[in-house]
C-alpha cells in the first residue's frame, strides 16, 4: 500500500481548498494528523518507507516520545507539527480541573517530549507554543483551555502547509529549466506537512512543467536521501539520480549541479545552519566548484538566542546505527568504537542564501535574520 495523498500535486490540492484535503475535519495532511477522535497522533512510520507504508497511532506520552526519537516520524517541521498534537491529546487526559494542578502535569509532559531530541529548534518552538496557550489562559475552564490547544496545534500545521508553498516560489525563482540540483537528507513533504522546504521548488517546478535533474545523497547512516527524497521525487515524476554521500564531489565536478538545496535544523543568528550530518561537506565542496549552495527553512527554524553555530547542541546517536542498523549483519565489529552525530553545522559564510517564507534572505545574516525578527 502507498500513501494515498502525500504524492498528490499542489494544483489539485489548491483547486480543492485546504479543509477538503483528505476530507474529514482537521487532517490537513497525511503524514502527522489527529485520529478521527482527536485523542491520538497518526503518523507514517518513516523508518519503514519506501517497502512499507504503516501508520502509527500515538496515544501515550512514551510513544510520542520514541516515535520522535526513533525517527518515525523526523524532519524539523513535522517533528514541530507531531509535539504540537501530542501535547494536545496529551493534555485530553489530564483528569485535574485545579488549574495549578493541571498545568503541572501539563509541564511535565512538555518536557518529557522536549527531550526526546535536541537539534531541532521546531520541536522546542512548538511546544512553547502551546504551553503559552495555556498560561494565557489560565483564568478559563480547563476544558476551554484543551480546545484552544487544538486550535493552536491546527494552526502550526496550517501555517507550516502555507510556509512551504511560500518557500516553494522563492526557491522556484532561483532555478532555471534543465537545472541540476543536489540536495542532502529529507526536506520533503514527508519531513513537514505538504511540499517541504528544500524539495518543494522542484515539486513545484515539476508541477507547471520545468524538468530539473536532482542528485539525492543517500545520506548516511540512516538513509534518508534513499528511503524518502528519492522516494518522494520518483513518486512525483522527477528525474531523480541518487547517489552515496561520497560521489556528491565527482558530479559537481562533471558539471551536472548547478545549485545545492538542503533544509535545516536549526538557524544561529549569524547565518550558521545545523542540519543533518554531512550537509557542511557538501556546501565545501559547493564552493570549490562554485556552485550556489542554499539552506531552506520556515522562520521557526531560527534561533535568534544562538549567537553562532557554537551554541547549536548536536544529538549523537546510537553507534549500532552506523555498524548494523541497515545490514543483514554487522558491518563492523562490535567493539570497534563508532562516532555517530546527527546533525552538522555549516559555516555562514558557505551559505548564498537563506529561503524563508519570508523571502530570500542574503548575507551578511547577522544583519538580514536580525531585521527579520
Ligand atoms: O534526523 P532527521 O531525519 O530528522 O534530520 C532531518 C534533516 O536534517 C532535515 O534536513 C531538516 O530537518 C529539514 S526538514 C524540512
Amino acid at each position: 500500500m502507498e500513501p494515498k495523498y502525500l504524492f498528490r500535486r499542489y494544483a489539485e490540492v489548491q483547486n480543492e481548498g485546504e479543509d477538503d484535503m483528505i476530507n474529514t475535519r482537521e487532517i490537513l495532511a497525511e503524514n502527522v494528523h489527529l485520529s478521527e477522535d482527536g485523542k491520538s497522533v497518526v503518523i507514517i512510520d518513516q523508518t519503514k518507507l519506501p517497502n512499507v507504508t504503516e501508520y502509527l497511532t500515538l496515544s501515550t506520552a512514551e510513544e510520542m516520545y520514541r516515535a520522535i526519537k526513533e525517527l518515525q516520524v523526523r524532519g524539523a517541521p513535522a517533528i514541530g507539527i507531531c509535539a504540537g498534537y501530542s501535547i494536545y491529546c496529551l493534555a485530553q487526559q489530564i483528569t485535574e480541573s485545579d488549574f495549578a494542578l493541571f498545568y503541572a502535569r501539563f509541564k511535565k509532559d512538555k518536557e518529557y517530549l522536549d527531550s526526546s531530541r535536541p537539534t531541532a529548534v521546531n520541536l522546542s518552538w512548538a511546544l512553547k507554543r502551546m504551553e503559552s496557550v495555556v498560561t494565557a489562559n489560565r483564568d478559563k475552564e480547563i476544558s476551554q483551555i484543551i480546545e484552544l490547544l487544538g486550535e493552536e496545534a491546527v494552526s502550526i500545521q496550517r501555517e507550516d502547509i502555507e510556509m512551504c508553498r511560500k518557500i516553494s516560489e522563492y526557491g522556484l525563482s532561483l532555478l532555471k529549466e534543465g537545472d541540476g540540483i543536489l540536495t542532502h537528507c529529507n526536506a520533503g513533504p514527508l519531513a513537514t506537512s505538504r511540499y517541504g522546504t528544500a524539495i518543494g521548488p522542484m515539486l513545484l517546478g515539476n508541477e507547471r512543467g520545468m524538468k530539473f535533474k536532482v542528485f539525492s545523497d543517500e545520506t548516511r547512516p540512516l538513509l534518508q536521501g534513499a528511503r524518502l527524497t528519492s522516494y518522494e521525487l520518483q513518486k512525483a515524476g522527477i528525474d531523480v539520480t541518487l547517489i552515496c554521500d561520497n560521489m556528491a564531489s565527482l558530479v559537481m565536478k562533471n558539471g551536472w549541479v548547478q545549485a545545492c538545496f538542503v533544509g535545516c535544523d536549526r538557524i544561529a543568528a549569524n547565518g550558521d545552519a545545523a542540519n543533518k550530518i554531512g550537509t557542511s561537506g557538501v556546501a565545501i565542496l559547493a564552493k570549490h566548484y562554485g556552485i550556489p549552495f542554499y539552506v531552506l527553512g520556515p522562520t521557526s527554524t531560527i534561533d535568534m538566542n544562538c549567537k553562532t553555530g557554537e551554541d547549536i547542541v548536536i544529538e549523537l546517536r546510537d553507534e549500532d546505527e552506523i555498524r548494523s542498523k541497515f545490514y543483514e549483519k554487522p558491518m563492523a565489529l562490535k567493539e570497534v568504537k563508532c562516532y555517530n552525530p546527527a546533525f552538522d553545522v555549516t559555516d555562514h559564510e558557505l551559505i548564498h542564501g537563506i529561503i524563508t517564507e519570508k523571502g530570500i534572505l542574503r548575507p551578511p545574516y547577522t544583519e538580514s535574520l536580525a531585521k527579520l525578527f
